[in-house]
């Protein structure tokens, strides 16, 4: 389904390309930075991809501060003691280096600097009164969008489910998305954030809040990363990491302003409750919950099939519609995805739990084919059969 009635708006500026992140310092500058919270994980700010950041950042004479205890699935607290040091060095500007952990936190501390409470308060649709501290965001993986989304997901610590806040006034005000930071991304963290970010394009489009503008963005980047991420995870240069990182940032735009479904939705409880690889999490659900939808809309999983390049000459809609799912699970074998039942932290035991924690989350209702606990827990036990 595709709405008829919609506005679309990008609070976001893209500027992509090769070497673009040298760029912070004089944009900081521009956006009249005093002082800069820089927000990475360790893993990052170890593997090097901070070192260009800071030198900019000193180049433009910005006094900064390092903010590195960034864990994936953040937790309320974990933004929290982000906030703590945040204000206690007078910081009026957000820099987050890294994948969706580091760009959700620094979403959080900017809530938290411009509205104080607790980030739980925060979270739900459209809830901000004012736009967050200013942000730039530059990824260094090509899944999650984060540098493109209205959103950021907080794992809440005492219930162990996540929480979304969904309002544009939390979008960073620049994504600096530069290709070169994937070249030394292990492959396996290519591969599961790479399936996220398909994931994210082929719920964008199939959702029931899907647009014509979102349908545009999210066929783009099935095509993007079907072609790309098989050679980007196995023998990554600049073309497939450049086609990877293109990709996850459209695909962004295209989840961002339309929504994810049902995958995602039991994704995230699985990641609330096990702190699994959120694409991972993804991965292992999105042919079994693909092939649930395709009656919701033959047509459009039969685009999908198209977008990804597959042979459907001659088929019928709904053939060809089926071979999406199949492409998809070739996909994630490909790149080396497990199997859902290979995963030791998975009990089926906790299946009931997931499928109740999945049917509350907040895109249940964006599922193009309506969905409850119970077609969760059948999807939960199917996909742990494959
Ligand atoms: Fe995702």
């Amino acid at each position: 389904m595709t709405l008829a009635t919609y506005s679309f708006a990008l609070p976001t500026r893209i500027e992509f390309g090769e070497g673009v992140v040298q760029n912070v310092g004089k944009e900081a500058r521009l956006m009249g930075a005093g002082k800069v919270m820089l927000v990475a994980d360790k893993g990052v700010i170890k593997a090097g991809l901070t070192q260009a950041v800071e030198k900019s950042l000193k180049e433009s004479d910005i006094p900064f501060v390092v903010f590195d205890s960034i864990v994936p699935n953040p937790r309320d607290k974990d933004c929290h003691s982000g906030y703590e040091l945040a204000k206690q060095e007078q910081v009026d500007f957000l820099v987050a280096v890294g994948g969706g952990s580091s760009m959700d936190t620094a979403k959080a501390i900017g809530v938290l600097l411009t509205h104080g409470g607790n980030i739980k308060d925060w979270c739900g649709f459209q809830l901000l009164e004012r736009e967050i501290t200013p942000l730039i965001a530059i990824p260094t993986t090509a899944g999650t969008g984060s540098e493109v989304t209205p959103f950021a997901v907080v794992t809440d610590s005492e219930q162990h489910i996540k929480l979304n806040v969904f309002d544009p006034k939390a979008a960073a005000k620049v994504a600096l998305v530069d290709p070169t930071t994937l070249l030394k991304l292990p492959s396996h963290i290519m591969a599961s954030t790479g399936i996220d970010a398909m994931t994210h394009a082929v719920e964008a489009y199939t959702c029931n809040v899907a647009n014509p503008h979102t349908d545009a963005y999210a066929l783009y980047a099935i095509d993007l990363i079907e072609r790309n991420l098989r050679k980007a995870v196995t023998a990554p240069d600049l073309e497939s990491c450049r086609g990877m990182m293109l990709g996850s940032t459209i695909a962004g735009i295209a989840f961002g302003y339309a929504d994810v479904a049902a995958v995602h939705c039991m994704a995230e409880a699985l990641g609330g409750r096990y702190d699994l690889a959120h694409g991972v999490a993804n991965a292992i659900l999105l042919p079994t919950v693909t092939e649930f939808n395709l009656s919701s809309d033959f047509e459009k999983h039969a685009n999908v099939a198209r977008a990804m390049g597959l042979n459907i000459a001659g088929m019928s809609t709904e053939d060809a519609a089926m071979e999406a799912v199949y492409g998809l699970q070739r996909l994630c074998e490909d790149v080396g995805i497990p199997k859902m039942k290979d995963i030791p932290e998975i009990d089926p035991a906790d299946f009931q739990a997931l499928s109740e924690a999945s049917e509350r989350n907040v895109s249940t209702p964006s599922n193009p084919r309506p969905i409850t606990a119970k077609d969760y827990l059948e999807l939960f036990k199917k996909a742990y059969t494959i």
